[in-house]
């Protein structure tokens, strides 16, 4: 039994979407692959990109992290099969807990998985069973989360994505991005707490922040309709300094930020929680942004938009 999740990129719009502002996210085509086989005991193994095993749990190997486990029993709760075992292999094609949505994509992978295996036929992308299962997953993740991983995860695409409201997508022009992951990720939950601390200090100020946000990411739209990457970049680098502002950047993220534009994007962001993780670039062309970012030893890809990722 097989089962996909879609990775994200946020483009725009990240922490201000936990309070209702708009937000601009990318479903990809990149992910999280599950694969369930019925066995007489409990297995998960978690492989990365190149096919290596990056950890596992069973009987002799107990969770470092329970949140995985958690989720996963959230998940057999939800579909009422909490004592069938399984033999689960979960192939990342991000990576973890770097501002990409693998946790939200992994609990649609094994979500997916589990209601083809309980229904004989693969699920609807908006299978009930699967929203809830997966949005309880995502609680034991990131405790109170927009829903803005599991809507890219679920539904894939390009679109707004409000708060409690009906995505609306975006038919962008196709639009190169080249994605690094600059440091590693910190605890979405920390990070959502210390945005709504500083909220609650300086309510003025982020209001101002959270109103300039909303402009950019109401341009942004126009811009990805006309696939105007130009001007995508420049609301991109107005948003990364508005995140700088809000406290989530950190030197690792700015200075990645920093090598993509000299090596001539046309603008740069951190992407998802910020306080590590990854960073966003838009360009004519990622090869020399990839190739300045590897030099640095940071792991890159590009994705096109608007192509096939949009579709
Ligand atoms: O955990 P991440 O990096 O996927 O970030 C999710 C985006 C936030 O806006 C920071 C949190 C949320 O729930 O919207």
């Amino acid at each position: 039994m097989h089962g996909f999740g879609s990775a994200k990129l946020i483009l725009l719009g990240e922490h201000v979407v936990v309070h209702g502002v708009p937000a601009i996210v990318a479903g990809l085509t990149r992910g999280v692959r599950a694969t369930l086989t019925p066995s007489h005991d409990d297995t998960l193994i978690v492989h990365t990109d190149d096919g290596a095993e990056l950890f596992r749990v069973d009987a002799d190997h107990p969770p470092r992290d329970p949140r995985l486990t958690t989720a996963w029993a959230h998940i057999r709760d939800t579909f009422s099969v909490p004592d069938a075992r399984f033999h689960v292999r979960l192939d990342l094609e991000v990576p973890l807990g770097a501002g990409l949505g693998s946790s939200a994509a992994l609990s649609v992978a094994l979500a997916r998985a589990l209601a083809t295996h309980v229904d004989g036929v693969e699920p609807a992308r908006n299978d009930p069973r699967v929203t809830l299962a997966v949005a309880g997953s995502e609680g034991a993740f990131h405790g109170h989360a927009s829903g803005i991983d599991q809507a890219a995860a679920q539904f894939g695409g390009l679109f707004v994505f409000t708060r409690g409201a009906p995505r609306i997508p975006i038919h962008a022009k196709p639009i190169t991005l080249a994605v690094c992951q600059a440091a590693p990720g910190a605890s979405t939950a920390d990070q959502v707490a210390f945005v709504r601390a500083r909220r609650e200090r300086h309510t003025v100020a982020v209001g101002h922040l959270e109103a300039m946000i909303a402009g950019l990411v109401e341009d942004a739209r126009r811009a990805l309709e006309t696939g105007d990457a130009a001007t995508l970049g420049e609301l991109m680098d107005l948003n990364h300094g508005a995140l700088v502002a809000l406290g989530v950047s950190t030197p690792a993220l700015d200075l990645a930020c920093h090598h993509a534009r000299e090596a001539g994007a046309l603008g740069a962001k951190l992407t998802g929680a910020g306080g590590g993780g990854c960073v966003v670039a838009v360009c004519d062309e990622p090869e020399p942004i990839l190739a300045r970012w590897r030099a640095h030893d940071l792991p890159a890809f590009s994705v096109t938009l608007g192509a096939s990722e949009s579709a």
